[in-house]
């Protein structure tokens, strides 16, 4: 008996969607494993814009601070991206909520269900065996340096946005990583593009240094533009991929098409443990708010529900509860009870009430 007590920011788009859906999830968990369920329900992005808050207002931020557990749906959209930098929901809402709380490690998996190989672009005997995880460095990089606009001394329009990475960046996100790999199967693939990068070098450096530490952990390092190709030519090959920030936005977003949607892939992004040996943890999908469809019924929440699922099991210590969770979610996808990017016909709210049917029911 446990008091699942998260900070809940709906967001923007499909986001109060997709969350609305993981709610009916975690219901059915709360019922069925006899726990109370106390989402915080919070403001974030063009949601707290619009009623006249900043992109994270800073009683979204304490709530998040003191719950350490927190389920995200997606911010932005076009409303707001008239907007500039900290004044928009991406650069002022979810860049600053995962830089506060040190949030540096980000997992994405890709490992298409038996019942989505069909769904992908890929042959299938390509694709079966494919199962991997993107780890992506989340605080530093590209989307943290400076940026700016200005005119030149000859007078020219023009924009930067700086790349920087220390050593002590490099070398948690990497030490991370090889923790990880020694759980799988002690391969990982670290992404950069060191024939052009100085921070590709640094990083590449780093890593090859803390792999000494880890002699039983295979290491391969591939440049970025190269890895887009063999993630599609031999995903099996790649059990656990290391990369920056901004690599590791593009290549999940490609690693999504293997699984056959981007609606079906979670994602957590953690800091260092806390005192009671779980870590502060936001849980999202991969995927945005989706505007061409948002307010439709339509969006596939699975994504969401497999985060909130994540969110038990990383935050919480509640393994049965994210399995029952993730066994409804197949289940389902077996059934064929899925939303239009997978072929079906079921609203977003008709598959989360399928899955917490299931999670109520299972043996
Ligand atoms: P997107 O991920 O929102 O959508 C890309 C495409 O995938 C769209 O065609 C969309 O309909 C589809 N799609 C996405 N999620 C889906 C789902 N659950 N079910 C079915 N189809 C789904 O990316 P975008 O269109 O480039 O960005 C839209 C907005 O979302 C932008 O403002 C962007 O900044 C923001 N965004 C936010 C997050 C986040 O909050 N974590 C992540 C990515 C993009
Ligand atoms: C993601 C998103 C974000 C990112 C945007 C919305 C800032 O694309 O979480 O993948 O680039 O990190
Ligand atoms: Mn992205």
């Amino acid at each position: 008996m446990a008091d699942i007590e998260f900070t809940y920011l709906p967001g923007d788009g499909i986001g109060p969607e997709v969350g609305a859906a993981a709610l009916v999830v975690l219901e059915a968990v709360g019922d069925r494993f006899g726990h109370g369920l106390s989402p915080d329900h919070q403001l974030i992005g063009g949601a707290a814009i619009d009623a006249g808050e900043a992109p994270l207002p800073d009683a979204t931020f304490a709530s998040c601070q003191r719950t350490g557990a927190i389920l995200l749906g997606a911010v932005g959209g076009p409303k707001w991206d008239h907007l500039r930098n900290e004044a928009r929901p991406e650069i002022g809402a979810l860049l600053p909520l995962r830089k506060r709380l040190n949030l540096y490690a980000n997992i994405r998996p890709c490992k298409p269900y038996a019942a989505l190989l069909d769904r992908a672009p890929l042959k299938r005997d390509r694709l079966d065996g494919t199962d991997f995880i993107v780890m992506r460095e989340l605080t530093g990089g590209i989307y943290f340096g400076d940026k700016g606009r200005f005119l030149d001394a000859s007078g020219r329009d023009t924009a930067y946005d700086e790349c920087r990475y220390t050593v002590a960046e490099v070398e948690r996100i990497a030490v991370k990583a090889f923790d990880l790999a020694m759980t799988r199967r002690r391969k990982i693939t670290s992404v950069d593009k060191s024939n052009v990068l100085a921070t590709s070098r640094l990083w590449r450096e780093v890593v090859d240094r803390v792999a000494a530490d880890y002699p039983d952990v295979e290491l391969e390092h591939l440049l970025v533009d190269a890895m887009t190709m063999h993630m599609l030519t031999r995903p099996t090959d790649f059990d656990l991929v290391l990369t920056g920030n901004m690599f590791g936005d593009i290549l999940t977003d490609e690693a999504s098409v293997l699984c056959g949607s981007m609606g079906v892939i979670p994602s957590a992004s953690l800091s260092d443990m806390r005192g009671d040996g779980y870590a502060v943890g936001l849980f999202e999908p991969i995927h945005g708010s989706a505007p061409d469809i948002a307010g439709l019924d339509r969006a596939n929440p699975l994504a969401m529900i497999l985060s909130a699922a994540w969110m038990l099991r990383l935050s919480f210590g509640l393994d049965d509860e994210a399995d029952a969770v993730e066994q409804a979610v197949e289940a389902t996808l077996d059934a064929g009870d899925v939303t239009g990017d997978l072929g079906g016909s079921l609203s977003t709210s008709d598959v989360g009430a399928r899955v917490a049917e299931r999670v109520r029911h299972a043996a």
